[in-house]
Parts: C-alpha cells; structure tokens; sequence
C-alpha cells in the first residue's frame, strides 16, 4: 500500500503563502484547504488518520509512504507528531519511507549533509531493497537527483549502489523489481522540460536508461499531489496523488500494488 506527502505543515504553509488568493495558481495550488486553522496540522492529521484506519482495516504486506511526511525537515514537532501517528499501525504491518524534497531538503530542494543525517536518524536509510514475495522492490533517494551538488559524494555513492543492486540476480521464486522513489523521473515523456515535478533530464535519463536496462516496469512516486501516469517503453511512471493537500482537484488518496509472478497492477483509491 502506497501513502504519498502526508506532508505535516503543508495546509498551514500554503494558507500563509497564498493569503488573499482566491483561484489556483498554475501549479494547482489554491489558496489553503477550507477550515485549515493557521498553525498545526490538524488537517493533514485527520487524513493520514483515515488513511491509517484503512491500513489497519486491509493489512497489506507493508506500507510504504513515498516522501514529504512533513513540510519542513527541520521542525521536529511536524516529524514527531507524523511518527507518532503511524504508532497505530501494527508492527505485524511493516512501514517503509522514501526521502521527499521537503525531508531532506533545507530549502524545499537541496540535501545536505546535516539534512541526511536528520532523516537516516528518524526514518532509517533513504536507499534500500527488499524482497516480499515475488518482487524485490528498490527504494532510493530522488531529491539527490535534483540538486547533485549539494551533498558532496551521496548522488554518486547511491548511483553505484543502485548499479552494483540492480545487478543482483533475482533469488529463486522472485520474478521482477519495482521501484520507489519520491520524485517522478519524468511526467509524461523522457524528454520532457525540466521542471518542478520532474528531475533534470541527463541524471532522469540516465535512471530510466538503468531501470530498463534491468528490466523494471514500475516506477512508483509521490511529489505530485495529483495522479499522474508516465512511460517510456516498458518503464511505467505512476505518481500517486497526497494524503495531505492535492492538488490540480485530484482527491487525497492511497495506491493499493498488487503483485503476482507475472503481473504488477495497481489501483487509486479516494480516502474514506
Ligand atoms: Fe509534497
């Protein structure tokens, strides 16, 4: 099961950013969700609760949520409170995360050596693989493909990873890797403009040239706030809309993947 930015803090930014807004700006942004009082994060609360009671209710395999749990990296009350709402998930329900810009990047972007130390001490690893049933999924660090330079050494430290473990042979009975990752490598077409919602094209290149080469099919992402479908040959880009605050009117909603020996499939559901 896929949670997407349940982003802490991110109604309350937004109604500060786009005070007296009455329409959406260009990225969908509207002026804050209604009823959003301007300090804490009730609203986003109240979602990834009615997310978790679904969690609790299906019992998926794991969880995992791809990136921006809170707004502000450094504000420990936003990753406090988040990580203490996922203290009702049972531990029987494993809980994975993926690093989002705003997790590890001190200004919305840019990962530094002290905000990867912040993120690995609270939520684990930003690159990892594991196998459950018959896939082994690859989860790795989109932010440091935004803005390479900023962390000296992690972007190249993670592309070897990445090379040296999707090289691995597949155990027996494990079929295909899927991967996850906060950021779209793109949104609709590999050469696309660079821009917000997807990463600069000779690092996006060179991931989908790697994750096709090894024979990944999915791409699994946040970062959109809105549903998005990509695809590049066989790679397919899937963006799951946020449980915090959606964007471009797409509902605030969980990805449910099912996979079986010889299919991943996958499907969007609105929040109850
Ligand atoms: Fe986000």
């Amino acid at each position: 099961m896929i949670l997407a930015d349940p982003q802490f803090g991110i109604a309350a930014f937004l109604l500060e950013k786009h005070k007296g807004r009455t329409t959406p700006n260009h990225i969908g942004e509207s002026v804050a969700p209604p009823g959003t009082p301007e300090s804490g994060w009730p609203y986003e609360a109240e979602r990834l609760d009615r997310a978790i009671t679904v969690v609790n209710e299906l019992k998926p395999d794991f969880v995992i949520v791809l990136g921006d749990m809170v707004m502000h990296w450094d504000n420990e009350q936003q990753r406090a409170d988040l990580l203490a709402a996922f203290k009702q998930v049972p531990s029987s329900i494993p809980v994975y995360w993926v690093p989002g810009n705003h997790d590890v990047g001190f200004d919305f972007f840019s990962a530094t050596d002290e905000t990867l130390a912040s993120y690995r001490k609270s939520f684990g690893d930003d690159r990892y693989s594991f196998t459950v049933g018959p896939s082994r999924f690859i989860a790795f660090n989109s932010v440091l493909f935004d803005r390479p330079d900023s962390a000296p050494g992690e972007y190249e430290a993670q592309m070897s990873w990445l090379k040296q473990e999707l090289a691995k042979p597949l155990a027996p009975g494990v079929h295909h890797t899927v991967a996850f990752a906060h950021h779209p490598l793109f949104l609709r077409d590999i050469d696309e403009k660079d821009g917000p919602f997807n990463l600069p094209r000779p690092g996006r290149i060179e991931m989908v040239e790697l994750l096709a080469a090894h024979g990944v099919k999915y791409l699994f992402t946040g970062h959109t706030h809105a549903n998005i479908l990509g695809r590049h040959g066989d790679l397919k880009v899937v963006a799951t809309s946020a449980i915090g605050v959606s964007r471009h009117g797409h509902a605030s909603g969980y990805r449910l993947v099912k996979v079986t020996p010889d299919a991943v499939s996958h499907s969007f559901h609105t929040l109850p």
